[in-house]
């Protein structure tokens, strides 16, 4: 009986923990059941281009620890409405079926696919087309429904942690004001974890509209008790009291085109308006820099149970389903259940929306009111 072949994809914004997974998804699926593997490049471009490499134990040795992925990524590509060029004009139009024809061609049983909610929506389409997808949820907005955590959340929040530690001491030093705008898009998790962690006096995001009025308080309020300086975590998706997300720019070909970021400067800027006599006022954006580098072990564990129970679900042929984390176990969950929504932060019910409260941190929402 032939082996069989799993191909494997990476979808979407890269996170640490990419390669982590595909590390133990090759070293099971080979050592434990026997079977093939491929990996696609540039995510669903490649199953369209048919641009693939063979995944060995030789060419993923060494991988677990590094961010990105080995088989590169792209967040444009959806292949259910992908741009072609048909007579010099540039049309969008359906071509999944090229696709499957593609992986028919390579001898390929099961796709794995590595993604956030834009990838794996497209993987639930895939399978409703008839295909044996297996879906594993990354990203580092851990935004993702159906999934207590995806894996690259965890080495984001870590360097934001670390950042916010470092601007302390500069911030300090000078009496200023700091203002660190942390990725997320309309999901705060960064910022508030990050922002807990890293002890920021002030976590601005998208669930909870801030005021002006409400942080300068905070400032105000610090200074009188000593504090000079005070550090701002502001996730890109923040927004005042009627006002609205700040836009960088449009991504045409992207399944979620929209990217945000400038938040920090628009802040700054207006708070140099109001309290420039007071405080000097810094903005920091750190970007990328919390997708790169090493995956903190955290996400390598969790890449790692993710990778081992996408083995099994292939092994058992169990297929439509998203590995995910409930409750501290993995399990798999319906890829029906996955696309199409993001997860919030709920501020009413969210436990570490109330422990920054009692710690004293502002979410810009409410007036300060300090009893000692
Ligand atoms: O979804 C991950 C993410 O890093 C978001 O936090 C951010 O808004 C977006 O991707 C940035 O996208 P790009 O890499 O296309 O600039």
């Amino acid at each position: 009986m032939a082996k069989k072949k799993i191909a494997v994809l990476t979808g979407g914004g890269d996170a640490p923990g990419l390669n982590a997974v595909i590390y133990t998804l090759t070293k099971t699926c080979i050592l434990k059941y026997d079977y093939d593997l491929i990996g696609f490049k540039f995510g669903y471009r490649g199953l369209y281009t048919n641009d693939f490499m063979p995944l060995t134990l030789e060419n993923t040795t060494g991988i677990l620890h590094k961010g990105g992925s080995i088989l590169y990524s792209s967040n444009k590509d959806n292949l259910f409405d992908y741009k072609v060029v048909e007579n010099g004009v540039a049309v969008r139009k359906d071509v999944s079926h090229v696709a499957i024809s593609n992986l028919k061609k390579d001898g390929v049983d099961v796709l794995a696919v590595l993604g956030g909610d834009g990838t794996l929506t497209s993987a639930r389409d895939f399978s409703r087309l008839g295909l044996n997808v297996i879906g594993i949820p990354k990203t580092i907005d851990n935004d993702l429904l159906a999934t207590d955590q995806t894996f690259g959340f965890d080495t984001a929040v870590n360097i934001v942690t670390e950042a916010l530690g470092r601007l302390h001491t500069t911030a300090e030093s000078h009496h200023r004001v700091i203002v660190v705008e942390v990725m997320g898009r309309n999901a705060g998790w960064i910022a508030l974890y990050g922002g807990i962690a890293g002890s920021a006096d002030i976590i601005l995001i998208p669930e909870i509209p801030y005021t002006l009025d409400n942080i300068i308080q905070k400032i105000r309020e610090r200074d009188a008790r000593g504090k000079m300086f005070t550090i701002i975590v502001v996730s890109e998706g923040a927004k005042e009291e009627g006002g609205s997300v700040i836009v960088n720019k449009i991504v045409a070909d992207s399944p979620d085109p929209v990217r945000l970021g400038g938040i920090a400067n628009k802040l700054t800027y207006q708070l140099e308006e109001r309290i420039g006599e007071e405080h000097e006022i810094r903005p920091v954006v750190l970007g990328h820099t919390q997708r790169g580098g090493e995956t903190s072990p955290y996400d390598r564990i969790l890449s790692a149970r993710y990778g081992s129970y996408a083995a099994k679900l292939i092994h058992e042929g169990q297929y439509g389903q998203m590995v995910c984390l409930r409750g501290g176990k993995i399990s798999a969950v319906s890829l029906e259940e996955v696309g199409g929504g993001q997860k919030l932060i709920q501020p009413e019910t969210e436990e570490l929306v109330q422990v920054a409260r009692d710690l004293g941190i502002s979410f810009g929402d409410r007036q300060v009111h300090r009893t000692k």
